[in-house]
């Protein structure tokens, strides 16, 4: 059996040891050879000495040659305190080389190669550190919820990969049928049905690790395939999984992090997160909070601020504390920029100095001033930066802005791990590109009040998610479990008796034959593993990601295939 080359020190000198691994480094000081040694475990020093029997051998070794090496292990003259071996040295005495490696595309030591680069030759990338520790840590992270879930009860259980293609969510990857030639199945955006469906059979509490596929457009923070940390749980209410979750959390944190997180954890209505923060998922790591100040302007002369409140828009404002003297004109220019990508017409400002000055200054009498100094607690030198407009815009502009500024003037202690519920989210949400009312988190979810889904604005979901830092790293909601229910809530969404049957008729029969209340929540893998690892970058915890165009530079997926294979499956390209 191999050894772990990190794993000698100094109680280990004077033995003889044979060591394998790659070559990370190599100095040639004109007589003695000294080799940095990288495995698994970490790195050890190798000095081959002129008039060693390896000497020939060791001057051959190139960068990333696998080597087996044998020699005495001993007290290093000078060590080295950024190695968990940099107390010692191994004496060599003999090497051979494994295999050879070519000359790198990239300096493994040194990384400046574009991510393109990396991603294709992943095997070098995946040999350095900061990926391999990643990787390390989100073997952890779902070995310590398994443990976990296994200690509460929950049963591991598999389910399908080829599925049903059913309407909702985001565009399904579908996957032609040989056998079935014209149908398709669909890769599964959640094990979201098959789940409840094992509550109506009687598991009561199931737990996977489990892959996810959605073809939608990605981000720093989504991949196309994903894993949850998935569970269902029979007879419990919000409370349960809510305290569940935290448990499973804190394990987590503890055997990946070695941090002992609190909780209970914090939570937020969906209500007061959009107004104090313009988000659903809050970094509340730093202050910076939405203020609401249309009232102040209830009477004004500025036509742009009179007509938002005629036609029922808001004004808010993010104050920037002791900043306004910091900010010049092309600043706020760029600002108004940033702003506009999410659809703001407009960046007002006011610095608030012994005389008031910015863009609105001249609209702003004493009784407004007045009114904006009890919103806003004003001291000189404060910045405030206005939007006005349609409620939603003006939020959601605001948010990004927020957080633009505390990235910009490092306003977030990276230190802190802010968990936050959201709770109380709206049942239903309006989307603009389906021009209809879809569900806020899936049509599975039980509504507050069944007999209130008409008021499709107000109607409140039992649904939660977990943020962590600005991330939304899971959801989950109390379910429907009553057939009629079910109906009226595929009703609401806009289908009919007959389409919900043919699209979920499975389900609706399930829910016929003694299905159990449950609830349950599925916890990103990857988001999880990226923020515990401190990378913004989610590609950074995934083994073999693809790119933000969904394609893996490895391996060149996706590829055309053979007209051979199309033909099989009775697929005619256009
Ligand atoms: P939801 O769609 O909210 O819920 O997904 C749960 C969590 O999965 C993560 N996630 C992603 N991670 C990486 N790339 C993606 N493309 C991606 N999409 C989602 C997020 C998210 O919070 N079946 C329900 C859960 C339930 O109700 O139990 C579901 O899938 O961290």
């Amino acid at each position: 059996m191999k050894v772990n080359n990190a794993d000698f020190n100094k109680k280990n000198i004077g033995e003889v040891v044979t060591l394998n691994g790659w070559v990370s480094k190599k100095r040639d000081l004109g007589g003695l050879i000294f080799i940095d040694l990288r495995d698994r475990s970490g790195i050890i020093q190798l000095v081959v000495r002129p008039d060693s029997p390896a000497y020939n051998a060791a001057l051959e070794l190139k960068n990333e040659y696998v080597v087996t090496a044998s020699g005495k292990i001993s007290l290093r003259e000078k060590a080295n305190d950024k190695l968990k071996t940099g107390e010692i040295e191994v004496i060599v005495e003999a090497i051979d080389i494994l295999n050879e490696a070519k000359e790198l595309p990239f300096d493994l030591n040194n990384v400046t190669a574009l991510e393109d680069t990396r991603l294709k030759y992943r095997y070098l990338d995946l040999r350095r550190d900061e990926l391999k520790n990643n990787i390390i840590t989100k073997h952890l992270v779902m070995q310590s919820a398994r443990e976990y879930l296994n200690s509460q009860d929950f049963l591991e259980i598999e389910t399908p990969i080829l599925c049903k293609s059913t309407p909702e969510g985001a565009r399904d990857y579908l996957v032609p049928s040989r056998v079935n030639k014209g149908s398709f199945y669909a890769l599964p955006q959640s094990p979201q049905l098959f789940k409840q469906i094992l509550m109506t059979s009687g598991f009561e509490r199931y737990y996977q690790i489990a892959r996810c596929f959605r073809d939608e457009d990605l981000r720093a923070d989504r991949q196309p395939e994903f894993t949850q940390i998935d569970l269902e749980m029979s007879f419990v209410n919000e409370e349960d999984v809510i305290s569940l979750t935290e448990g499973l959390l804190a394990n987590i944190f503890k055997k990946a992090k070695n941090l002992e997180i609190k909780t209970p954890f914090k939570r937020m209505t969906y209500e007061d997160a959009m107004a104090i923060y313009g988000t659903d998922k809050p970094d509340t790591r730093f202050d910076l909070k939405i203020n609401d100040i249309t009232e102040a302007f209830q009477n004004t002369e500025f036509t742009v601020f009179k007509d938002v409140i005629a036609n029922n828009g808001i004004i808010n404002a993010l104050v920037v504390k002791n900043a306004a003297d910091n900010y010049s004109r092309k600043d706020i220019d760029k600002l108004t920029e940033f702003i506009k990508t999410y659809k703001a017409h407009a960046l007002a400002f006011l610095k608030y100095n012994d005389e008031l000055t910015g863009s609105i200054a001249k609209f702003i009498d004493e009784a407004t001033l007045s009114t904006l100094k009890n919103i806003l607690h004003l001291d000189k030198n404060d910045l405030i930066l206005i939007v006005a407009g349609d409620k939603k815009i003006v939020k959601t502009s605001l948010g990004a802005l927020r957080l633009k500024l505390g990235r910009d003037l490092d306003l977030i202690d990276k230190s802190k791990f802010n968990f936050l519920w959201i709770t109380d989210f709206p049942m239903f949400e309006y989307s603009e590109e389906e021009e209809r009312y879809i569900s806020c988190h899936h049509p599975f979810t039980q509504p507050r009040d069944v007999n209130n889904l008409d008021d499709k604005e107000h109607a409140l979901a039992r649904a939660y998610d977990i943020v962590l830092n600005g991330y939304e790293i899971g959801g989950g909601s109390i379910r429907i479990h009553k057939p009629d229910m079910q109906e009226k809530v595929l009703e609401a969404l806009g289908f009919d008796k007959e389409e919900a049957y043919n699209k979920f008729g499975f389900l609706l029969d399930a829910l016929n034959y003694g299905t159990p209340p449950h609830g349950g929540l599925a916890l990103g893998l990857e988001r999880l593993t990226m923020i515990i690892s401190g990378t913004d970058n989610i590609r950074d915890v995934i083994a073999f990601p693809k790119t933000t165009s969904a394609s893996c530079l490895m391996t060149d997926a996706p590829n055309q295939v053979s007209s051979k294979q199309l033909e099989e499956l009775n697929i005619k390209l256009k």
